[in-house]
């Protein structure tokens, strides 16, 4: 089970804010901040190159810690700098052709919308589906609209913009046996709950190390199902590690999932994310999400209660996303005005998610990502500071 007073301690942070912008950027704990920390004092002391090549097993165990986490093979995983990064290296190797159509779930973020955004340009057909009256991505639209001109369907497991967790293993199911390529994007799913890679049936997977799985600032990861890898094109970023120059006019991409890396990151933050997947793992991630699903619901549940605030999250599933609007304050004002006594949350606006903000009429929210690491009594004060401000 999870041991809270030892999960704050190793959380220094949670000494001085109540920190519940676990969504936008988590606090690390103190292992993964003592990892790269350790990794580039060594690198100060011996070199860049020295470094890596004495640290190889830490610096795999990157590939070893996330491919526990999401059930596939170590050379399916690929580290990048963000998610954006990871999704547009994937997004870029399908093979799109005017005339195909992508299918879109309704959560999708804004770098994501670039990329179909831009496909549209040269005449890829992008269509919407909808999200039902709960707010869940609609099934039953997905199977009227999806047919085989469809190439390519991204959805975002959870909106950053309502916490609503769309369902994404049903959508896999549907696809498995066809064609089209499923490219899910679990960045708000990382860190606070299970995923597994086969259960959601999806080609390609994309999250960031920094919320919830509390990871170091740039860095991300990708997962590449090896058995899509032969059915893709080159994506147009490439280097020395993820192609070969094979010859003076030719080049070879690497078989595997390292074809989306490129050689030059911090190695530092690489060893930080896989000790923070590490320290997720060994918490459990059933633990974390029931926790953190649990103390949402407090935290939502006291929020319904105030008067001129209304609670905006969606979907059925609900995780550890929470947002809401005050009748008499502007998101971002609310937001400033929390950070200075103590609480930390963020406020997305509708340039972050304009399918599901632009049709709900919100130009921005206030959101909560609440984490293990949270507590009752964070919880309460945050509703109680909130209630005093507003
Ligand atoms: C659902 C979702 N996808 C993608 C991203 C982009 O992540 P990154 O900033 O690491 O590129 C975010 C960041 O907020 C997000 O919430």
């Amino acid at each position: 089970m999870l041991d809270i007073d030892q999960i704050r301690a190793d959380t220094p942070g949670c000494k001085d804010v109540i920190h519940l912008n676990n969504a936008g950027s988590s606090l690390p704990p103190r292992p993964v901040v003592d990892a790269v920390v350790d990794y580039l004092r060594q690198e100060e002391l011996a070199g860049g190159y020295e470094t890596a090549a004495a640290r190889v097993d830490e610096l795999d165990d990157f590939y070893r810690a996330t491919a526990e986490y999401l059930g596939c093979d170590t050379n399916e995983v690929a580290y990048c700098g963000s998610a954006s990064e990871a999704w547009w290296k994937a997004f870029s190797s399908v093979r799109l052709v005017a005339g195909d159509r992508i299918l879109v779930g309704h959560s999708e973020f804004q770098a994501n919308a670039f990329g179909w955004l831009q496909a549209m340009d040269r005449g890829v057909i992008v269509d919407v589906v909808p999200n039902d009256e709960r707010g869940d991505f609609d099934l039953a639209e997905f199977d009227r609209m999806f047919d085989t001109d469809v190439k390519l369907v991204s959805l975002t497991l959870i909106s950053m913009s309502n916490g609503a967790v769309h369902p994404a293993a049903q959508l896999g199911d549907r696809l498995r046996d066809t064609d089209a390529i499923y490219l899910l994007d679990f960045c708000q799913g990382a860190g606070q709950m299970a995923l597994n890679v086969d259960e959601l049936g999806c080609d390609f997977g994309v999250y960031t190390g920094r919320k919830f799985m509390r990871g170091p600032r740039g860095t991300g990861a990708l997962y590449a199902r090896s058995s899509v890898l032969g059915s893709l094109q080159p994506s147009p970023f490439l280097d020395g590690r993820s192609a070969t120059w094979s010859s003076q006019f030719s080049y070879e991409m690497a078989d595997s999932a390292l074809r989306f890396e490129f050689g030059e990151v911090s190695f530092a933050s690489k060893v930080g994310l896989a000790v923070a997947t590490r320290y997720a793992l060994s918490w459990g991630m059933d633990n974390i999400e029931n926790r953190v699903v649990s103390l949402a619901e407090r935290f939502r549940a006291q929020l319904a209660d105030v008067s001129g605030i209304t609670v905006l999250d969606e979907g059925t599933r609900r995780c550890g996303i929470v947002t809401f609007s005050a009748d008499s304050r502007q998101p971002l004002e609310l937001q400033q005005s929390l950070r200075s006594n103590g609480v930390n949350l963020s406020a997305p606006g509708r340039v972050n998610a304009q399918l599901d903000m632009g049709d709900r009429g919100l130009d921005g929210v206030l959101r909560a990502g609440v984490h293990y690491f949270n507590t009752d009594e964070e919880i309460d004060r945050a509703v109680s500071l909130i209630t005093g401000l507003i």
